[in-house]
């Protein structure tokens, strides 16, 4: 009996050992492979997802975070003294960093052995991989053991580079580091690299041997056997840094100061006095998928980009269509209905001109731009006339007017075929002129027109102008008429153009400031007192006209013939009347003729190109009158040039010029510059 009950004991006492035995041994070690369920203690940004694992950052900038496993160790023998050495222990881990940019990843994941009192709070969440801060760095009093992963080169640290792997104690300035990579077994240990972050799961494995104070570090691709040869090798006693009979946790910290990167831990295990146990691969949970930039899958990355190229698309056609819209924008009110046939469309006119190329551009007066054209339709050639036009004052009746002049058909009329309206902008559709504006066959040396041409330009314009003062249902007055505005077709027939224009400009001003229109050296005295144009400023126009034609010279001309003051300016009239004093009026014919032109014809349009321009105006013909003259079927008044009337008035003529140069003028219209010198020196 005695016998059984000692077996018994025995037994008892085996079995007490043996839990003892096997529940000491547990203690001091652990596997997780995958965190779901497990207790540790974790802090900062540290969480378990849902898939199990341990989430150290999230990509949250200037995190940190830790996370502790719940029991702490022993690791110097509780029952030894002081001097015992520190013990041997052994851990593994398999983790991955993700970023979005390889090249700015930071900062990296320690493992830690620390004192279980040990505060983070004062740790910085950047390179100091929330582990120490700038005064506790390099602190022996921190007792600190840690491997860091670091894939960010701190020079403060003399970081080797920005993928390394590192032990430090103490301090982040790791007492031996290599670059990450590991030896492999199967190719004859050479050397491969290892990107930290390269969004690949990895394994990690430190072992110290207390015997021997060896401290190694290996890493390997999820998959490959712990290699042989670690990655790192050195010697340090770590009873130097681990005290005597104090508790110690082990965990991870991370930080990621200014950069995007997630931290993961996937499995963890860990052994005193022993190899850490295998983590079982199978088990682990899964890294997330991070934005991958360098292979991205198709199935993601096609629809952004499709979404993205449709809002590109559908952005560019309404681009076009706003944009072929406001190309082709016209102002077109009801009011304009009953004038429909005299309008044309933008689109048409942008068209016929090529778009108002430059390469079109025929001219630029007072008024616009002139561009040539080809009507798609009719491949009849135009002149396009742009006219800035802001005010909607009076917009109807000088339509109603553009349309009635349109009506006007005249040989020496340019003719009017239309109109188009735009915001700001009017533009007039004449005919196309081939052989341009008279002004530059007179000023030019290219091609001279002889007297008979300039005879029958003459006879043409008064023709024309007795068409617009008499022969029309009711008086139109030109009040533009100059050489510029006198076009020649291409049998070189003059044609007057622009009439009616000057009214736009004339019409519902204040009267106040009343504008003389119109263009300087061609307007009648009156036109300075009072502004209003009659039939008769036109006459004195086309008075100033023909002797321009005739004499080939500006209706202000700088003094010629040496004389006097070389710069000072003569009005055109004052010079022919001048020669008619002198018996010499020949003189003033136009050189370039040499002499070739009938001398009755000439001194007809001079008498009569002084005749008309006569200051005062009821001195001055009609244009029935100046046609009769033309033809010879009347002749002209007899005025002498010792003509009293004329004496007086030449000064009278002169002293109207200064009153109407003083007054308010719209300097665009004016056609010479030497205004104010010639107020100025009268
Ligand atoms: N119907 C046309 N056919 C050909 N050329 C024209 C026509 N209308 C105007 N031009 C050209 O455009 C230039 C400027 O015209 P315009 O604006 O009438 O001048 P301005 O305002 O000085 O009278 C003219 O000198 C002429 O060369
Ligand atoms: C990341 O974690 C922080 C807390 O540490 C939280 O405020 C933030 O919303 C998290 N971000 C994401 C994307 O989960
Ligand atoms: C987790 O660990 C903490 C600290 O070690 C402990 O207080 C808590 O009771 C544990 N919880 C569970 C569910 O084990
Ligand atoms: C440590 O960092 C803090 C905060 O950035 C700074 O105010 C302090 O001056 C630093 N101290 C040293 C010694 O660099
Ligand atoms: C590993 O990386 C380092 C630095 O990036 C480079 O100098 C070295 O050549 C690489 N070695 C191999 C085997 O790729
Ligand atoms: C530790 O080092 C000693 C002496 O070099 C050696 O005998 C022993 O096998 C090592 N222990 C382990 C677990 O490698």
């Amino acid at each position: 009996m005695l016998h059984v009950k000692l077996i018994c004991f025995l037994l008892f006492l085996a079995g007490v050992n043996l839990v003892a035995c096997s529940s000491g041994g547990s203690d001091d070690r652990f596997v997780y492979s995958g965190f779901t369920g497990r207790n540790l203690t974790l802090d900062g940004a540290a969480v378990i997802t849902r898939t199990g694992l341990l989430e150290l950052t999230n990509g949250t900038l200037r995190k940190k975070a830790h996370a502790i496993h719940p029991v702490q160790f022993h690791f110097r023998s509780p029952s030894a003294s002081s001097t015992a050495a520190a013990r041997s222990f052994s851990t593994s881990f398999v983790f991955g960093i993700l970023c979005p940019d390889a090249d700015a990843c930071g900062h990296g994941i320690v493992f830690f052995v620390a004192p279980s009192e040990y505060n983070f709070a004062a740790a910085f969440p950047s390179q100091y991989l929330g582990l120490f801060n700038n005064i506790s760095n390099g602190d022996a009093a921190n007792h600190i053991f840690g491997v860091e992963l670091d894939t960010d080169q701190n020079n403060e640290f003399r970081d080797i580079d920005g993928n390394h792997v590192g032990v430090d104690i103490n301090s982040l300035n790791s007492i031996e580091a290599s670059s990450a990579g590991y030896y492999d077994d199967s190719n004859d240990h050479g050397f491969h690299n290892l990107t930290l972050a390269s969004h690949e799961a990895k394994q990690v494995w430190v072992d110290y041997n207390g015997t021997s104070k060896q401290i190694n570090v290996a890493m390997a691709p999820l998959r490959t056997a712990k290699p042989a040869r670690p990655l790192l090798s050195c010697t340090y006693d770590l009873s130097t840094v681990l005290l005597t009979d104090k508790p110690y946790m082990v965990g991870f910290s991370s930080a990621t100061g200014s950069f995007d990167s997630k931290h993961y831990v996937l499995g963890w295990s860990f052994a005193m006095d022993g190899s850490a146990p295998p983590i079982d691969i199978d088990k682990l949970p899964k890294l997330p998928r991070f934005a991958p930039k360098k292979r991205p899958k198709l199935v993601e990355i096609i629809p952004p980009i499709a979404t993205a190229a449709l809002i590109v698309a559908v952005g560019i056609v309404s681009f076009l269509l706003i944009r072929r819209r406001m190309r082709y924008t016209e102002l077109r009110e009801d009011w304009e209905v009953e004038f429909g046939p005299h309008r044309f469309s933008y689109k048409d006119l942008l068209h016929a001109t090529d778009g108002f190329k430059s390469k079109n551009l025929i001219g630029a007066g007072g008024f616009g731009r002139v561009y040539k054209g080809v009507l798609p339709l009719s491949k009849s050639e135009i002149a396009v006339k742009k006219v800035s036009h802001d005010s909607k004052q009076g917009m109807k009746e000088f339509i109603a007017e553009v349309v009635s002049i349109g009506r006007l058909q005249h040989r020496n009329l340019v003719q009017l075929l239309g109109y188009c309206r735009r915001k700001g902008e009017l533009l007039l559709v004449y005919d196309y002129m081939s052989n341009g504006s008279l002004d530059k066959h007179l000023y030019s040396d290219k091609q001279i027109l002889g007297w008979g041409q300039r005879f029958q330009i003459i006879k043409g314009i008064a023709s024309a102008l007795l068409y617009l003062h008499e022969e029309w249902e009711k008086v139109i007055i030109h009040r533009d008429i100059k050489t510029s505005n006198v076009l020649l077709d291409s049998e070189m027939n003059s044609r007057l153009g622009d009439f009616g224009l000057a009214r736009l400009y004339d019409r519902g001003e204040d009267p106040q400031t009343t504008h003389v229109v119109g263009t300087i050296g061609y307007l009648a005295p009156e036109l300075g007192r009072s502004s209003k144009a009659t039939p008769l400023t036109d006459i004195f126009a086309f008075g100033i006209f023909i002797l321009e034609v005739t004499c080939g010279r500006r209706p202000i001309v700088q003094a010629p013939q040496g004389g006097e003051d070389q710069r000072n300016p003569v009005l055109l009239v004052d010079w022919v009347l001048e020669h008619w004093h002198d018996g010499s009026i020949t003189d003033t014919v136009d050189a370039k003729l040499h002499g070739n032109y009938n001398i009755d014809e000439v001194c007809l349009v001079l008498k009569l190109g002084l005749l008309c321009a006569h200051p005062l105006s009821n001195a001055r013909p009609t244009i029935r009158q100046v046609i009769k003259y033309l033809n010879g079927d009347m002749a002209m008044p007899d005025l002498t040039p010792t003509h009293q009337s004329f004496e007086t008035l030449t000064l009278m003529q002169n002293q109207g010029f200064d009153s109407y140069v003083m007054s308010s003028y719209p300097s665009s219209m004016a056609s010479t510059s030497t205004i104010s010198n010639l107020s100025a020196q009268k």
